[in-house]
């Protein structure tokens, strides 16, 4: 049972967070506006996630690591955190996946969401104050699931416009729903627009798998603790030359691949509990992969200075 402390600490933690919600979409409603007339759209919902982050992390203190292994490139798509320069051209677009455990997918989002690149949601959430309208004017793919040849519609109209076209990367949860630690791993199978999408448009599939969050954040205990989230950033899975039949198949296989990885990244780590692992990340998000490899940063900077 928590305390009253606990409780009050975590409700006070959860208002804090509401708060930073509501300013962020209300900066992200201005910032689409302001973008969209720089034709820089594509760059909205990349900078209000980072905006969402840094008001977050100093009540949550709760960071992400990418482990050894992950997809450099990609490692590195998704940690950018140069507010206007645009991403290595070659990785996008693609449809990036995670498994969906809670509501702390949102500060994931925040930390690592690429620039130009949209979220998928369901169409409801478009009226809801601040963040629908932000999300409205920020370019999100909307979905209706009510109605799934309307939802195969816009699937095919996004895949078109807003994958191939406009060259932007689009996010999604396949799992279409949390799975709230309920199953050890994935909600399968897969919903399948997420493949669809990216056979259509002919672009890779690019996994992530994120540890249990478990023991950073319980809504039924009232828990959460500072930490660090490791990700794993899966190797991208090509799919030109598939089509519409390949689909099963491709769903399938993504569906192994995070298992296995979500499996051997078990649980998060909680800030104190592992010698030297707390703390030392000063933006919240550790990249060992860029930090042992300096070579590599200098590389990176060369590319973003290109790509400004
Ligand atoms: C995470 O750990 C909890 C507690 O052990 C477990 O119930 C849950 O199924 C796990 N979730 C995932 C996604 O592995």
């Amino acid at each position: 049972m928590p305390t009253a402390l606990q409780k009050t600490i975590f409700y006070l933690k959860a208002i804090y967070i509401t708060a930073a919600v509501i300013v962020s979409a209300s900066y992200g409603v201005v910032a689409s506006i302001v973008l969209a007339f720089f034709r820089r759209r594509g760059l909205a919902q990349y900078t209000t996630g980072r905006l969402f982050y840094y008001l977050a992390y100093p009540v949550l203190r709760i960071g992400f690591r990418f482990v050894d292994g992950a997809s450099e490139n990609y490692a590195r798509y998704l940690s950018s955190s140069s507010w206007w320069s645009g991403s290595p051209e070659f990785l996008r677009p693609c449809v990036i996946l995670s498994n969906h455990q809670s509501a702390l997918d949102v500060l994931m989002l925040g930390r690592i969401f690429p620039p130009y690149c949209s979220v998928t949601s369901k169409a409801s959430l478009r009226w809801v104050p601040f963040l629908g309208w932000f999300m409205a004017l920020s370019g999100t793919v909307f979905l209706d699931r009510t109605n799934s040849r309307a939802s195969v519609a816009t699937l095919s109209s996004a895949a078109d416009s807003v994958l191939a076209r406009s060259q932007q990367s689009v996010f999604m949860f396949p799992e279409g729903t949390r799975s709230g630690f309920k199953v050890p791993g994935l909600l399968t199978p897969l919903k399948r627009g997420a493949f669809h999408m990216a056979v259509q448009a002919q672009i890779p599939i690019v996994p992530i798998a994120v540890s249990n969050t478990s023991n950073l954040f319980d809504p039924s205990k009232k828990m959460v603790r500072p930490g660090t989230i490791k990700l794993k950033v899966l190797d991208p899975i090509p799919t030109e030359g598939l089509t519409r039949e390949d689909v099963p198949q491709l769903a399938i296989k993504v569906e192994q691949m995070l298992e296995e990885a979500i499996k051997e990244l078990g649980y998060s780590e909680v800030s104190g509990q592992i010698d030297g692992d707390d703390d030392d990340d000063q933006d919240g998000l550790e990249t060992p992969l860029v930090q042992q490899q300096q070579q590599q940063q200098q590389q990176l900077e060369q590319l973003e200075q290109l790509v400004v």
